[in-house]
């Protein structure tokens, strides 16, 4: 029988293949159960109390866990205060519950899992950009590496921006390097699009005029969480990328003028795109927080915001504070400005870094990028799995 308990794999749990007969990690010295919870002491000195419903619900066995899918099975709906049998076997917990059904626990994999253990995960908290920030930039034949791709996917999910550089002039090659990720988001621009100059215009980005920091799509429920632009051609004059750190501006906003940052982080406004085949929605607020009011995301997109329905007292309060942010986002100590070379790729976070370009004159030359979206779990999956086989 597997000692395996379920899929969940935190970086140091080896791949389920290579967890035969058991995951690494200190026996049991001690198991002792009362009516609440199973006492537990392993021989590197750590200890724990795990209550009866928790072991329970997480008993490893077939009947419980489904022995391919490793998804569970067991739904904890019953009470459970009799103290179950509880014996170490070899080092292992094996627990025999009132109704005479058997669990077996690894030890390792409660050492893991012990409320106490300190959390690991591969995937890099957020951290805003510092003065002087300078991107990462992985050159494209490294990114094909697992190394490689893992540098780039750290940087990009901590700074929310990172390069890949020297790559090929192939058309298509943002939905190959995205693809390696996973598939790729698809907006009513299509799932891949090609940002030039065009006649007939549905969106800004396909002219030549300059764009102010945006993030795309704010005008959905959930803009793409992910931005890969890959440059083909830049022959243009003008034309340079713009982008801010969009956590950064907003919690030095909050702390420069705390009444704009409340305006923008409550007065929900709306934002909406229209074409002949398309009318996409939505009323949230320029400043996204999190239950502890931490920022977590910006919709900031000047074209795309659509007719400010408010009240009309806290109309002037809220266009005051909007230019405030406006200023602070544009202002030189926050922007980072760069051209994009032919063979460059840019990625950044949509929700969180703001992007925009120069104006350029397409009679000087021509100008090409290609462009993809993708959802923010796919590269923290990426990360995941490729840690398995960095151990
Ligand atoms: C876009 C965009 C930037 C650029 O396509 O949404 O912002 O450099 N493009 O053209
Ligand atoms: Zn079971
Ligand atoms: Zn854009």
């Amino acid at each position: 029988m597997s000692l395996v308990a379920d899929t969940a794999r935190p970086a140091t749990t080896p791949d389920m293949a290579e967890l035969a007969p058991f995951p690494a990690g200190p026996l049991l010295t001690e198991a002792r159960a009362d009516a609440e919870a199973v006492a537990l002491a392993w021989e590197d000195g750590a200890r724990t109390c795990l209550p009866l419903l928790w072991l329970r619900d997480h008993c490893p066995c077939p009947a419980c866990r489904h022995p391919q899918t490793r998804e569970r099975l067991h739904v904890p709906l019953d009470e459970v205060s009799t103290p179950p049998e509880t014996r170490i076997e070899e080092g292992h917990l094996w627990l025999c519950w009132e109704d005479s059904h058997e669990s077996r626990f690894a030890a390792g994999w409660l050492h893991q899992r012990r409320p106490e253990a300190p959390a690991t995960s591969p995937v890099p908290a957020r951290r805003a950009w510092r003065e002087g920030f300078t991107p990462v930039r992985v050159r494209h034949a490294d990114f094909l590496t697992p190394e490689g791709e893992a540098t780039w996917l750290e940087a990009l999910l901590r700074d929310g921006l990172a390069l890949i550089d020297q790559g090929p002039l192939a058309d298509e090659e943002v939905s190959r390097l995205a693809e390696r990720i996973g598939p790729q988001r698809p907006t009513n621009f299509g799932a891949r699009f090609d940002v030039r100059s065009k006649p007939n215009p549905n969106n800004a980005a396909y002219t030549a005029i300059g764009l102010a920091l945006h993030i795309d799509l704010p005008n959905w429920r959930q803009p793409p969480d992910i931005q890969l632009l890959y440059c083909l051609e830049n022959e243009a004059e003008g034309g340079e990328s713009l982008f801010a750190d969009g956590i950064r501006v907003a919690e030095a906003l909050r702390e420069a003028d705390p009444e704009a940052f409340r305006v923008l982080s409550e007065e929900a406004i709306d934002f909406r795109f229209q074409d002949e085949t398309h009318d996409i929605a939505v009323r949230a607020p320029v400043i996204g927080c999190d239950a502890e009011g931490r920022v977590v995301e910006l919709r900031f997109n000047n074209w795309i915001r659509d007719t400010l329905r408010l009240p009309a007292e806290r109309m002037t309060a809220w266009y005051r504070a909007y230019r405030h942010f406006w200023q602070l986002l544009h202002s030189p100590r926050f922007q980072l400005d760069f051209s994009l070379a032919p063979g460059e790729m840019v990625a950044f976070d949509n929700r969180r870094v703001l992007h925009g370009r120069r104006a350029f004159d397409p009679n000087t030359g021509a100008r090409h990028l290609q462009g993809t979206y993708l959802d923010r779990d796919l590269l923290e999956s990426r990360l995941r799995v490729l840690s398995r086989s960095r151990r």
